[in-house]
């Protein structure tokens, strides 16, 4: 086994964040920045890729001169740079790794190609420097990650083993929240906006139904976003005024019922130790309290800051790769469509 202290610089590209962060011991940050492009990516209510690209470009050799900056290092105190590989969009993903295999050709330093979902996962060990270390997960562990793009319960028998259990037949749990924010015009990411509309609204005034799957680790929530459409347009053909804030808490809680609920009962069936809850959706209240609320579990959810897509978590699952010796060649490529299953 190789060196067990060590600097990473992790660098993050894959979608609308341009993020660098320097991660000692993949867990202690030193620090983490993100220049975000959310507010341009709003008028369009989603993300457009090719912009995207654009601003990748523009943003990153400044991102990553800040996170070194913050951290007081320079290249010279590094010991391997780790940058995501996939999933994401191509054209965002080349930006990163382009730079982060300049910076590895410049220096010697070895360099590693990170799933954004092991980084995901791997957010739940990390804290800030100068603050108190946050408990360690333990294995055997079940993450429920929750982002965009996926909604899996992952069995972690050991560090980057990863057991997809399963996964969402339609919409991501992000996605769902995006499109019902749309629907309901909220503003753009939906997560948050429908956060801070339920939080006028009551939560039981529709029942909204949550589908029951035939696989019992899987995930469906274009039912649920079917069932929202129809309320809206019941009120608009009655010239009612939607009940925006009460639709927003009554969906929300449908969610984390079936977040939850799956959870737990998988942690039960494959006796995970502790849980893990990351992904951008951990960021929401309700889900959050939700864990929170029961004692049968120790669940680990990463700071607020370091639920939604960040530089830091890919420092910290490059650190267990390069600690297993696992290191990526120069030619590597991006990988697009890119599942946790065959990262493992
Ligand atoms: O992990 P992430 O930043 O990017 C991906 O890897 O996809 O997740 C973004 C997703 C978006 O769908 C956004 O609406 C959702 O996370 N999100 C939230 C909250 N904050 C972000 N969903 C519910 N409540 C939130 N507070
Ligand atoms: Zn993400």
């Amino acid at each position: 086994m190789k060196k067990i202290d060590m600097r990473v610089l992790g660098i993050e590209s894959s979608c609308d964040e341009t993020a660098a962060a320097v991660v000692e011991n993949g867990r202690v940050i030193q620090s983490s920045v993100i220049a975000s492009q959310v507010d341009l990516h709003a008028q369009f209510g989603g993300v457009y890729p090719e912009l995207a690209s654009r601003e990748h470009v523009k943003a990153i050799n400044a991102t990553v001169k800040e996170a070194l900056q913050q951290a007081h290092m320079g290249l010279g105190d590094l010991d391997g740079i780790a940058v995501t590989r996939g999933p994401g969009l191509a054209g965002s993903l080349v930006v990163g790794v382009n730079l982060a295999k300049g910076l590895a050709l410049s220096t010697d330093l070895p360099i590693v190609g990170v799933n954004h979902l092991e980084g995901h996962l791997y957010s739940a060990w990390l804290y800030q420097a100068g603050s108190k270390p946050s408990p360690e997960p333990k294995l055997p562990l079940l993450a429920l990650l929750v982002s965009g793009g996926h909604t899996e319960l992952v069995l972690m028998r050991d560090h980057l083993q990863y057991e997809v259990l399963g996964g969402t037949s339609d919409d991501a749990a992000g996605e769902a929240f995006d499109k019902v924010a749309r629907l309901l015009e909220l503003g753009y990411p939906g997560g948050p906006s429908i956060q801070k509309a339920a939080m006028q609204g009551n939560s039981r005034a529709f029942n909204f139904p949550v589908a029951r799957l035939s696989e019992p680790w899987s995930f469906s929530f274009s039912g649920l976003k079917t069932a929202v459409l129809r309320t809206v347009e019941e009120f608009k053909s009655a010239h009612k005024t939607v009940p925006t804030a009460d639709i927003a808490a009554s969906f929300q809680a449908a969610v984390v019922r079936a977040l939850f609920e799956k959870t737990i009962a998988a942690a039960r069936e494959f006796k995970a130790r502790e849980i893990i809850v990351a992904g951008g959706v951990s960021a929401n209240k309700a889900l959050r309290e939700a864990f929170r609320s029961q004692t049968e579990f120790r669940v680990h959810i990463p700071h607020i800051s370091l639920c939604t897509d960040n530089a830091a978590m890919i420092a910290a699952a490059g650190y267990r790769h390069f600690i297993a010796d696992e290191t990526s060649n120069l030619d590597f490529d991006v990988q697009a469509n890119w599942s946790l299953a065959e990262t493992a």
